[in-house]
């Protein structure tokens, strides 16, 4: 089978891979670069537990090529934040209560980073668009809405 080499800037380091055409990002993360932080929830583009920044947009992993991806910078939730010196994000999910058994929260944080870089004073409406492609089980999203736009309020104060 073909495989063709790629490089990706994965949280701030450059890795290398042979893959094949078919080869997705999402597998490619988790089975050669141990980026397990970044969830395969449906594998068809339908839950967002895979997302992750590519170039500063959200994308599913799932539903991209690594090829896609060659040359380009990867951050997932591992590159946003650590327990020591947690992403705004990070800390007011953890103030809200935005977190039950944390399957979504990984391609919740990396949908809302791309919300508030894009728009820093999102709208609830707004917020909830940003969200919509990541499915959650277990908070209503209520919480989840409400430390997304107090994360806002607090990078911009
Ligand atoms: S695993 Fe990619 S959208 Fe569900
Ligand atoms: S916290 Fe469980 S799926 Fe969202």
């Amino acid at each position: 089978m073909t495989t063709y080499p790629i490089e990706i800037h994965v949280n701030g380091e450059w890795q290398r891979a042979e893959v094949t055409a078919r080869e997705t990002l999402l597998d490619t993360l988790r089975n050669r670069w141990n980026a397990f932080e970044v969830k395969d929830g449906c594998s068809q583009g339908d839950c967002g537990a895979c997302t992750v920044l590519l170039d500063g947009k959200a994308v599913n992993a799932c539903l991209t090529l690594a090829l896609q991806a060659n040359g380009k910078a990867v951050l997932t939730l591992r590159g946003l934040g650590t327990a020591e010196s947690p992403h705004p994000l990070q800390k007011s999910f953890v103030e809200h209560g935005a977190i039950q058994c944390g399957f979504c929260t990984a391609g919740m944080l990396t949908s809302a980073k791309a919300l508030l870089d894009e728009s820093p004073d999102p709208s609830r409406e707004q917020i909830r668009e940003g969200i919509s492609g990541n499915l959650c089980r277990c908070t209503g999203y209520t919480k989840i809405v409400e430390a997304v736009e107090a994360a806002s309020v607090n990078s911009r104060e």
